[in-house]
């Protein structure tokens, strides 16, 4: 399959086909208010703001109202987001969090989509589209599926929930959930800033399978569920994880080559270029020179544990790749030492990226239902054609 980028038309039986390039890339399927990515990285777009200006500066309510309403809130407003979505994490129903005990041991986002799924059968069965309703289950969907993640990942390793504190911020709460232990101040903004980092991205793969679904009609359960999976992907979100995991690789290959890991870096990206393997958390579909997000979480990393010596590593793993490449690092690569610093269980790193990506994704369920038309392509046909059925006994003696 070829990778052109330009699109063609052609005659089809419903007229003209625009045959768009594999992959869709540069298509624009849709207009929309939430967001927008600058392949320059310099104009990326929350809601009229900079990306790099609200994940710096806003917190998770702050920026989960400005997504779900169009605005940031004043202070009743602030109030009134910070109770539901305080309260709802704290009223997930018991009968969820049983039942994530008797499904087998898997990753977390494994437990994700399905304990969405179930959230569904007691919320989602009587589906409709007025605000109100549309509203509060985007608030309890965002505050409920880090509870489902962390009981999970606790259930899959030690067999015991670590219960939400509704009394604590969302942030706090959340990385106390999954650490088991209370943040520092520090700790729980830079792990809430990636959160916010990571609340909506245009139309990436994971926030168009929501839309697709959305365009069914389904509910909003559902839609996240497909959401999630798309995101598990190692190309989407499943990058975090693979970036760690590749700079702690590094890292002991290098001490045990007894030399510093910021010098030996550049032969391990060589060696694995050289074996035409991806280097994960570089390169981005549209982000083709700077992923903004890098620079807000690069503030975080230098304050916590090793920063400095992290940044001059990763600085240097850019260099190489840029030099080599043209790839820029995008933000799964500063996210996955951002985590590692705070002592996050590396299979959560992906969860983590759901837990602020659920905000964007339950915004473009709405802004596609209240404006919508089933997303439904067409396919160009390239197989055989003309063949007859013949039984198995005549088939299968040829
Ligand atoms: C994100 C990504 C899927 C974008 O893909 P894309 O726009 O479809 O670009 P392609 O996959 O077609 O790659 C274009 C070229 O760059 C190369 N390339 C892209 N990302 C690369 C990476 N991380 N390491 C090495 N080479 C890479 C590809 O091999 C390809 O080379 P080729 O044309 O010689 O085959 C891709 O950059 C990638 O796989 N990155 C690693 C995973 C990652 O970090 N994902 C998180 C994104 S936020």
């Amino acid at each position: 399959m070829s990778k052109e980028i330009a699109c063609k038309e052609e005659e089809g039986p419903l007229g003209k086909l625009i045959v768009v390039p594999k992959g869709l890339y540069n298509v624009v399927p849709d207009t929309t208010t939430i967001s927008g990515v600058d392949p320059k990285g310099e104009h990326t777009i929350y809601r009229g703001y900079t990306i790099a200006d609200i994940g710096e500066h806003a917190d998770f309510y702050e920026a989960a109202h400005l997504f779900l309403y169009g605005k940031l809130p004043c202070e009743e407003e602030y109030k009134e987001i910070k109770k539901k979505i305080d309260t709802y994490r704290a009223q997930i129903p018991e009968k969820v969090l049983d039942a994530l005990r008797y499904v087998p041991k898997t990753h977390p986002m494994y437990y994700g989509a399905y304990g969405v799924t179930l959230l569904g059968q007691y919320y989602g069965t009587d589906w409709r589209f007025d605000d109100d309703f549309l509203y509060e289950h985007a608030l309890r969907l965002i505050a409920q599926l880090p509870v489902i993640f962390t009981a999970g990942w606790h259930l899959a390793n030690e067999g015991t929930i670590i219960r939400p504190d509704p009394n604590l911020s969302h942030g706090k709460d959340v990385l106390r959930m999954i650490v088991g232990r209370m943040p520092s101040d520090l700790e729980a903004r830079a792990f809430e800033s990636t959160l916010v980092l990571y609340m909506d991205h245009g139309f990436n793969a994971s926030t168009f399978t929501v839309r697709v679904i959305a365009s069914t009609l389904s509910d909003m359960y559902s839609a996240i569920a497909g959401g999630i999976g798309a995101l598990k992907g190692p190309l989407h979100g499943g990058a975090n994880e693979r970036a760690l995991k590749m700079l702690l690789d590094a890292k002991a290959r290098a001490e045990a080559a007894g030399k510093p890991l910021e010098e030996y870096i550049e032969e391990y990206i060589l060696e694995k270029l050289a074996k035409k393997e991806r280097i994960m958390g570089f390169g981005h579909r549209v982000y083709k020179i700077h992923d903004p997000r890098t620079d807000v979480a690069a503030k975080f990393i230098k304050q916590l544990k090793d920063g400095e010596w992290w940044l001059k590593v990763m600085k240097k793993a850019e260099e190489v790749m840029w030099r080599e490449k043209k790839l820029p690092a995008n933000i799964d690569f500063y996210t996955g030492v951002l985590y590692y610093q705070l002592g996050i269980p590396v299979p959560m790193f992906t969860p983590i990226f759901a837990m602020g990506r659920i905000v964007g994704w339950t915004t473009h369920y709405i802004e596609q239902v209240k404006n919508n038309r089933l997303i439904r392509p067409t396919e160009k046909y390239v197989g055989p054609t003309g063949l007859k059925y013949e039984p198995m006994e005549v088939r299968c003696k040829k």
